[in-house]
């Protein structure tokens, strides 16, 4: 049966735990200049609906580390714009490609494509969902010292795309998970519910960010406004407002607290310039690490064989 990655739901805990150190051996071979071709000979689809840098260039670089092609596939450009369904769109890229990368509007299209799609479908992030963001940052924790199994982490701001992959990863791997958000946004009951059938989650929810970082291990935040949301921005920017990660605030964490950001940032809204700048080497080790922790989960999913 052919395996899909639209969340983290669709990977087991032990399949995390050796991504993981798959990925730190891939970056230690890439640094130490040892080519590695498991999908040589492959084509690799890349269907972006929403803009990309960091998703995008890692995906297509680390699938030419890997041996294959990419092609990219620009959704206005390809019969799907002028109306072919994506039910048949799935059955003819099945035939040429070994795999598609997509990054959509609306969740329920990568789960479409996937259900008629004979070769994996890996989530580029939806409006629902980021797996390949959070797995990747759990590589980078993981590198930097931390016990996943038994960390805190503050998600402070919007609960998104970002955190709802948060809300998985913390039912997979069991640590504690808060988030700090204003009234009104409240994370997704269902998001909620489908993490809790997968494993045991612990959320606890704060409206005051001081009280979530509170001897908080990682705190982590993301854009005030995604991708589709720029009708919002003026609203939300002012709601948000108070969920800013800046010195005050780290402060409330322990001394060894990391301070996250998926990027891209926005400097003054979600996290002040001078957070940012002082966990800059972290928060661009994150969006690097994003290249590794992609080519491991190709291996997983496209290699035929893994070494
Ligand atoms: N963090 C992330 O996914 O960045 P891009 O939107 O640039 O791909
Ligand atoms: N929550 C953001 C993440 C960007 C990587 C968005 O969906 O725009």
């Amino acid at each position: 049966m052919t395996r899909h990655l639209l969340s983290l739901l669709d990977l087991e805990r032990e399949e995390i735990f050796s991504l993981i150190a798959r990925a730190g051996r891939l970056k230690q071979d890439l640094k130490r200049g040892k080519t590695h071709h498991p999908l040589q000979g492959k084509s690799l689809g890349m269907i972006f609906e929403k803009k990309s840098t960091r998703t995008r260039v890692s995906f297509e670089v680390g699938i030419y580390q890997l041996g294959a092609q990419s092609v990219y596939l620009s959704p206005e450009q390809m019969q799907l714009g002028r109306g072919e369904s994506l039910k048949d769109t799935a059955r003819v890229l099945s035939r040429y490609l070994d795999g598609i990368i997509a990054r959509g509007n609306h969740h329920s299209d990568l789960e479409e494509l996937a259900r008629w799609s004979d070769i994996p479908v890996i989530n580029a992030l939806t409006e629902l969902y980021h797996p390949c963001q959070v797995l990747s940052d759990l590589f980078t924790i993981r590198e930097a010292g931390k016990n996943l199994e038994k960390m805190t982490l503050a998600f402070i701001g919007d609960p998104n795309n970002v955190f709802n992959s948060w809300v998985n990863a913390a039912s997979i791997i069991g640590f504690e998970l808060r988030l700090a958000s204003p009234p009104g946004f409240d994370p997704d009951p269902k998001v909620i519910a489908a993490a809790k059938k997968n494993g045991k989650l612990t959320l606890k929810t704060f409206r005051e960010p001081s009280r979530a970082a509170k001897g908080a291990d990682i705190i982590y935040t993301d854009v005030w406004v995604s991708m589709g949301q720029e009708k919002e921005a003026k609203k939300r920017r002012k709601i948000f407002q108070p969920y800013q990660v800046n010195r005050g605030l780290v402060n409330q964490a322990g001394k060894k607290a990391l301070v996250l950001h998926c990027l891209p940032a926005h400097r003054e809204q979600e996290i002040s310039g001078e957070v940012f700048e002082r966990f800059a080497p972290i928060i661009f080790t994150q969006a690097e690490n994003r290249l590794h922790s992609q080519k491991a989960i190709l291996e997983l999913l496209i290699a035929e064989k893994r070494r």
